[in-house]
């Protein structure tokens, strides 16, 4: 996501309401962007990850973060079958025990859209997950 690494930048207008670009402008001074290019840049880059994730890219990387209540039945079991299923799609997992009863797994996937799809879908029916948010690269 470096600019570096942008081959040919192409100058381009836009109509943007002028508290949008306040506000654009109030993050690129809090941040220190170089520019508000620099900023508008990475902002488009967002939206197209998001975009290709919604319109079926065959392929994905992202992480999957998932906020759950251990104590509601079989949730832990549940979690385990599903990324098993998904294993080509699952590089990593990382657990956290936020407190008494609440637990927060990271699931880092790199693979065929379908698959995370149906991950993703599949935790967030599971009894006890609180909040589940796929964030792709
Ligand atoms: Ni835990």
């Amino acid at each position: 996501m470096s600019d570096s690494s942008e081959s040919e930048l192409e100058r381009v207008s836009l109509t943007v309401p002028g508290e949008l670009i306040e506000e654009l402008d109030g993050v690129v001074e809090e941040l220190e962007y170089p520019s508000r290019s620099k900023a508008a840049r990475d902002a488009l880059r967002l939206f197209l990850a998001d975009e290709r994730w919604r319109q079926g890219e065959t392929t994905q990387q992202g992480s999957i973060v998932v906020v759950y209540n251990h104590d509601a039945p079989d949730v832990n079991d549940e979690l385990l079958r599903l990324q098993h299923g998904a294993e080509e799609a699952v590089v990593a997992t990382q657990h956290v025990h936020f407190d008494t009863h609440r637990c927060l797994e990271t699931i880092v996937v790199d693979g065929a859209s379908e698959k995370i799809r149906r991950l993703v879908d599949g935790v967030r029916t599971l009894d006890g997950v609180e909040t589940v948010r796929f964030t792709p690269v």
